[in-house]
């Protein structure tokens, strides 16, 4: 890895204010790190540009990704079951979502709590201020009622955030799955470092995709449409656009993987030529045959999850399963 002075000398092409810069330096810090490691990888987060969403979105309405309709048939399905266990004794609480997005999922539990007059407010986390600006403009027409703070920041900030703001309990909401874009020792600190920030009696929903039949997995993840291609192809382009580089993405392939011993569902982009790629400053030799891993997305046992909330200081206390046993939302008490 070259030095910190010269990575953050580098071009940088979206400048506009001085969070975007400190971003965009981020941005280039990470991605040079990443194609200088051996063997070379990116981060997935970076995933999610406004074309990423847009790639993410058809994602989740292709035939193959099975993930979202899961979780949604759980929401649709145990939508009473799931709000009781929230409001428990009725004490107010603040709903707490992480990465909110558009809250399409969680609209199905904030409007059964909204029909329920339930005490709470809603606090809607993401990284993305576009994400928060759009949810300050749509959930009033969408939930008419709703008491709700949209936070923008880092995760663990925000709920620090959240706590000053009030006393009351927490209800946390991480779901889709977005636990195993995490290599396993990084989901247990995530999961131990959320814990840390709750109270005993805080709960979280945490959303995990379970293991099951190999051949459904991988196909989730290498669509017939290329889809998945596509949304792993355009972080490359995504850093030609942001990052002045030139990533000529028709050299390089999409190869998905899934162990089912493991439950390890992985990306990869496989350079199909020896090649020279230049980003800003630097230039990433290439060699064929050369892979840049890209996500993992883990899939769980039920033990595992329970596992996970025992060794982050949480009690597994309730299951939702949609119909095909494929999706677990899990509700962790803190202890
Ligand atoms: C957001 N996350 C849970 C998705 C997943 O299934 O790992 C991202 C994704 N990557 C490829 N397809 C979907």
């Amino acid at each position: 890895m070259k030095n910190t002075e010269t990575l953050t000398a580098a071009p940088i092409v979206a400048e506009a204010d001085g969070k975007e810069t400190a971003n965009a330096r981020q941005f280039y810090r990470d991605v040079i790190t990443g194609l200088t490691s051996t063997p070379k990888y990116l981060n997935s987060k970076y995933f999610y540009d406004a074309a990423g969403d847009k790639i993410f979105q058809e994602l989740m309405a292709c035939d193959e990704y099975y993930p979202t309709n899961c979780e949604l048939e759980i929401f649709s399905e145990k939508t009473v079951e799931i709000c009781r266990v929230m409001i428990g004794n009725s004490d107010p609480f603040d709903l707490i979502e992480l990465g909110a997005g558009d809250a399409t999922k969680s609209s199905y539990l904030l409007q059964n709590l909204l029909d329920n007059k339930a005490a709470f407010t809603y606090l809607p986390i993401d990284i993305s201020d576009n994400v928060i600006s759009y949810l300050n403009i749509t959930l009033p027409v969408t939930l008419p009622g709703l008491r709700f703070t949209g936070l923008n920041g880092d995760y663990f900030d925000m709920l620090t955030k959240a706590a000053s703001l009030s006393d009351n309990r927490k209800v946390v909401m991480f779901l889709g799955s977005n636990i195993g874009n995490m290599a396993t020792v990084e989901a247990e600190r995530f999961c131990a470092e959320l814990r840390k920030h709750l109270s005993p009696g805080d709960m979280l929903l945490i959303g995990f995709d379970l293991k099951k039949n190999p051949a459904t997995v991988l196909a989730a993840y290498n669509d017939k449409k290329g889809i998945t291609r596509r949304f792993n192809l355009n972080l490359l382009e995504r850093i030609n656009r942001e990052l002045n580089a030139d990533f000529d993405i028709r050299k390089f392939e999409h190869y998905p993987t899934y162990d089912p011993e493991t439950g390890a569902c992985k990306s990869y982009l496989v350079s199909t030529c020896e090649q020279q790629v230049k980003i800003g400053m630097e230039m990433i030799a290439f060699a064929k045959d050369e892979y840049i891993f890209m996500e993992i997305s883990q899939k769980f046992t039920v033990a595992e999850t329970e596992k996970m909330a025992v060794n982050a200081g949480f009690m597994p206390v309730e299951q939702f399963f949609d119909s095909k046993t494929w999706f677990l939302d899990a509700v962790w008490l803190a202890g």
